[in-house]
Parts: structure tokens; sequence; C-alpha cells
């Protein structure tokens, strides 16, 4: 949710920690601050953006300038509103100790009121400045402690979820970290570290990461590395990863915004996630990181898919691909009931969680739920190294590359694409011969190709989204596979235009969404040539006899559509399991132009944050 950076080393950190923060922003921007130890601690925070705090700390002649050790925060409020004050960091009363914090500290009241109790003043609404006064009343009561003793001693008062960075000007040389919900990684450079909530504020300066797991803290100093045990004190090894990603992947390439960088990636994305899996000629499917448990797989009586927003979407797509493909009974859960609704599990289950990020708390509850009850838990997840990938038995990556647009777009046509081989892969042999299989291969092979014929309509588009850039009201239909693209196209709209959408599978309108139907309601129709084409026409002459207006996506050579709706979008024909990834593209770029046309900020749309680490 919140993003958080840290940097121990030689150079500027106040300048790293800027840039660090600049990267993370996506993970919340309501406010910024950055704390730094040069002699005393110092720190400066405030509501709004990291460039505004930027600019801030220029007009105040750089007062951080010249540390080499600090921590900094961007934060997507939950506790307490988006203001100065409730900005981190946050300072011990006597000032001396700094600290950032991303999570929900859930006993924060009891511990504020006896802490309050003891004459302790507060300066924000977060639940997080509990945190730091703890620390400091621990140390008081204890002045020969280490700060690392002290966090661990305040932690085990804490119940909730927590990533968080503490300094102090009493140990100038070391910032300790903890982490329990809320991801951390440490970057490893020459002579310097690098502490962040995810690898993107890391890869510009090194590609050697460590990543914490959940009950984990870390000692990370100036001279003697770092040193990472267990809450309860426990040491422990662990493994140096190698980034995969390029610095290039997390900018803007010559794009507005990373959301439209994100929309014109996905032929090469789409490309990414089969190569080296899809073998063509031989009809062959090989996805490693679940070879060795194929044989359960296919055995499962029943697959659970539990995600969230757009990976849930996905997810609905997954199952009639599965139930096709492998003929195996799928059933869809947003992982948030999944997880509260005591659900029936058996060891025979297959639970797969989707997860862009990896990250999302309610996914990987559901996860952790599903593990326990026995069930086999395979994750989809475009991070690699998340915290998803790391606690599922096998998995799937994405391979989508880093996604910083807020509104999901690659991730989701790589999820639906890797449903899609897992379908085939579950079928074959089963359900499906290497000939028909082959033929399913030949048909993903050719969409990348197609889903460039769809980006080159991108202006046309544009001035479809000038005609309703002020509607208020958005319906989404389509059916069978179209129906989750119906989902999709209305989330993407409202979350980056603000605009109401819904979507609806095309014949539940006239179960009651119909009576919205009016001259001002714009209604997208998802109209490819697929078995429920008829159907679907019937349900655009009743939107039209009522004054509707109708933007359809329908294939090319259909002219029947083009007297029916007000504006036609086409599509190159495919069929019906892999229409979902060229549906979507137009969905995905008439959302864009309608927010860009409003004004909104599509790459950091209000009130949401990329990576919802907090139920
Ligand atoms: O990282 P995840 O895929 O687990 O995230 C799930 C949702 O939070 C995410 O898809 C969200 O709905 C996006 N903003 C949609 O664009």
């Amino acid at each position: 949710m919140c993003g958080i950076v840290g940097y121990i080393g030689h150079r500027d950190a106040a300048g790293l920690l800027l840039n660090g923060l600049r990267r993370l922003e996506y993970r919340g921007y309501d406010s910024a601050g950055i704390a730094v130890l040069n002699g005393g601690l110092k720190m400066f925070k405030q509501k709004g953006s990291v460039d505004e705090l930027r600019r801030s700390l220029h007009d105040a002649g750089n007062p951080l300038n010249g540390a080499t050790i600090g921590i900094g925060h961007t934060r997507w409020a939950t506790h307490g509103d988006p203001s100065d004050r409730n900005a981190h960091p946050h300072v011990s009363s006597d000032g001396r100790i700094a600290l950032i914090h991303n999570g929900i500290i859930e006993n924060y009241p009891a511990i504020k009121k006896e802490l309050i109790s003891k004459g302790v003043h507060f300066s924000s609404d977060t639940d997080s400045e509990v945190l730091v006064h703890l620390i400091e009343s621990i140390w008081s009561d204890n002045p020969g402690m280490a700060l690392e003793a002290a966090v661990r001693s305040a932690l085990y008062h804490v119940e909730g979820a927590y990533g968080l960075c503490v300094i102090s000007e009493r140990e100038p040389d070391s910032i300790v970290v903890a982490r329990k919900g809320s991801p951390l990684v440490i970057g490893i450079g020459e002579g310097e570290y690098y502490i962040a909530s995810d690898a993107a504020p890391i890869v510009e300066h090194t590609k050697k990461v460590v990543y914490l797991a959940d009950g984990e803290m870390a000692v990370v100093t100036r001279n003697d590395g770092f040193a990472i045990k267990t809450i309860e004190n426990i040491a422990r090894e662990k493994h140096v990863s190698e980034l995969e990603f390029e610095l290039a992947e997390i900018e803007k390439g010559g794009f507005e915004h990373f959301m439209l960088k994100e929309i014109f990636e996905q032929p090469k994305v789409l490309q990414d996630v089969m190569r080296g899996r899809v073998r063509l000629d031989e009809g062959q499917v090989r996805l490693g990181g679940i070879e060795d448990y194929l044989d359960r797989l296919k055995l499962s009586s029943r697959v659970i898919i539990c995600a969230c927003g757009t990976s849930w979407h996905a997810g609905l797509i997954g199952e009639y691909l599965i139930e096709e493909f492998a003929r195996i009974p799928v059933e869809v859960d947003y992982a948030s009931e999944f997880r509260y609704r005591n659900p029936v599990i058996t060891r025979d289950d297959v639970v797969i969680v989707i997860s862009q990020s990896g990250e999302t708390a309610d996914t990987l509850a559901a996860l952790r739920l599903a593990r326990e009850k026995g069930a086999l838990v395979m994750g989809i997840c475009n991070v690699v190294g998340s915290t998803i990938a790391r606690e599922t038995l096998c998995g799937i990556y994405t391979h989508a590359g880093p996604e910083v647009g807020v509104a999901s777009t690659k991730a989701f046509t790589a999820q639906v694409t890797v449903l899609y081989l897992l379908a085939l892969t579950l079928g074959k042999g089963r359900t499906m011969s290497r000939n028909e299989l082959k033929l399913y291969l030949k048909e993903l092979n050719g969409i990348p190709e197609k889903v460039e014929r769809i980006l080159k309509q991108n202006d046309l588009i544009l001035e479809i989204a000038k005609n309703y850039k002020d509607a208020g009201n958005f319906l989404y239909l389509g059916r069978g596979y179209n129906f989750p693209v119906a989902l999709e196209g209305a989330l993407k709209l409202k979350e980056i235009s603000y605009i109401h959408a819904e979507g609806y599978p095309a014949a539940e309108m006239k179960h009651g969404p119909i009576a919205l139907i009016d001259q001002d309601m714009p209604v997208i129709f998802i109209a490819t040539r697929d078995n429920s084409y008829a159907k679907v026409l019937s349900n655009i002459e009743e939107v039209r006899s009522r004054k509707g207006k109708v933007i359809a996506i329908a294939n090319h050579g259909d002219d029947e559509i083009g007297r029916l709706a007000d504006h036609v979008i086409y599509i190159p024909p495919a069929s019906a399991p892999v229409t979902p990834l060229l549906s979507v593209i137009p969905l995905q770029l008439l959302s864009y132009h309608i927010a860009t046309l409003r004004g909104c900020n599509v790459d950091r749309p209000r009130n949401l944050a990329k990576s919802v680490t907090v139920e």
C-alpha cells in the first residue's frame, strides 16, 4: 500500500531516497516524507506527491542533503486523512527516533491509550505513530538496549501487519527493518545498502537482493552489512537473489503514461509469456513451475481460483478455459470472501491464486487458508520473488515485466495467456488430442500480431472517446468469454476516469439494468462472432429502441453491426477462448482516452494503490 525506501552507504541519501520514492509512488501517493541522520535526526514530510516534496525541499534549501543514511515513505492513507501531520516518517517525542511503516497496527487504540496515560503526546491520527512511541518508551526504560532489541520488544506488543524501517540518532550507522505481512527487500550494493517495499527503486543501483520473509527483521549497518533474524531473535541465513528486470522496463520509454506504455507492450508481453513454454511444431506446452505437480493437478477433483480485482476477472476467464479444455470443475472466488466464509476445501482440490503483485493481502490469506486445509496451492504471479510466489507450492510466472500503472492492463492479458496454457496442459491426454492442442497453440501464437493490429486503431478509439468523456454512467455487456471482459472494461473505466460503470452478462440486462437505458446511457457491447452473437445483436436492438448509445466491439467483416451501433471498433476474428485477449484491448484504450480527456491522472488514480497489502 505505502512505499518504503531506506539507504545507508557513502552517497547523498536524500537524493537517492527521493528518486526511490518516485519509483514507489504507484503504491501510495497522498503524502511523502524523508528522515535522515546527519549529526542529528532531520525530517521533512508533507501532503502531496514526491515531486511536490522535492520542490519543497529545494525551496527550503535542501536541508536534508549531505546525509548518507535515511528512510523515506510515500503514503496511502488507512488511518487518518492525507495530511502533513499524518505523513510518515513519525518521530519519537524526544525527536531522536524516526519510523516509517506500511501496513495496519490493529491494536493501536489500546497501545495508544496506554502511552497517553504515560504522558505521551501524539502528533498524528495514524496507527503507525504508536510504534515509534512504543520503541521510545521501551528504550527509555532500558537505556543500554540496542535499537534492534527495542524494536523487537515493541513488535511483541503489536497485532497487525507491518513493513517498517527505524533509524535513531543513538545508532547513527544502522537501519532496523522488520516485516510481517508487508513486503521488504534489501538491495546489496558496493559498500551501500538499499531497503524498499519492492525492487523498483533498487534495480538501477544493484541487481543483488534479499527478500525478507514474514516474521523477519534485519539490522543493516554501514560497515558490517546486514544480519537477518526472526522477530523471535533466531538468526537466518538468506539466499541472495538476482533481479531479472532492467531499469528501462520501469521507465515510460517515450509514452505519456505508464498505462499507455503497458497497453502497447502487450504484443511483446504475450510473446514473452509463451517464450520457452510453447513448442508449436510438437504441440507441446512446458510449464516448468508446475511440472513436478502435473499428475496431481490433472487428478484434482476441483479447481478453486482466488484473486481480487483484475486478477479475479482473469480467474473468471480461467474458469471457462479449464472447464472447456480440461473438463475439471472450477469455482472462482473473491479472495476476500473465500478467506472468511469457512469454505469447504479438500486434499483433492487445487487452489490457484492469481496476483500481479504477489502481495495482495486477501489473496495471500486465501492461499494460507487453502494450504492449511491441505489443498495443492498454485500461484500465477507477475512479480518474481513476491510473497505469494514464494508461499505457493508451485506456480507459473506471467513474465509481463514490471507493471507500474495502477490500472492493470498487460498483467491481465498475461494472466489470461497463462491460464490458457494451463488449461491446455491440464486437458492434454485427458480430453484433448495432440492435434487439437496444436491447433489451439497455433491460434494463441497468432494473437500478438492481432493485438498489434488493434493497437493501430488507437487514434480512432481516441475520437470515439471524445464523444463520451462527459458521460456519467456506462454499461458493459458481453457473454461467454466476453462477460469477464465486460467486467474488466467497466473496472478500467471507473478506476481511472471516475465514471460509474457496470459490467453484466448481456442476457442479464433485461433482468434489471435495462431500466437505466436512455439517451444518456452509453452501452458497450462486446459482440464478437461466437455462439451467442445473434443473442447479443438482439440485446443491442433492445438498447437502441430505448435510445441508448451503442459502442460495439465486433469482428472485422461484420457489416451488420455497423447499422446497429453508433460506433464500432473492429477486432480480428478469433476463436472464443482467445477472444478476451483481443476484445479487452479497445476497452483498455477507451478507458485510457476518456480518463485523460477528463484530465485524470491515469497512472495514479485517486484513492487507489497498486498493491493492496492491507485488508
Ligand atoms: O496485485 P493483484 O493482482 O493481486 O491486485 C489485485 C487488484 O488489487 C488489482 O487487480 C486492482 O483491481 C487493479 N487496480 C485493477 O486495475
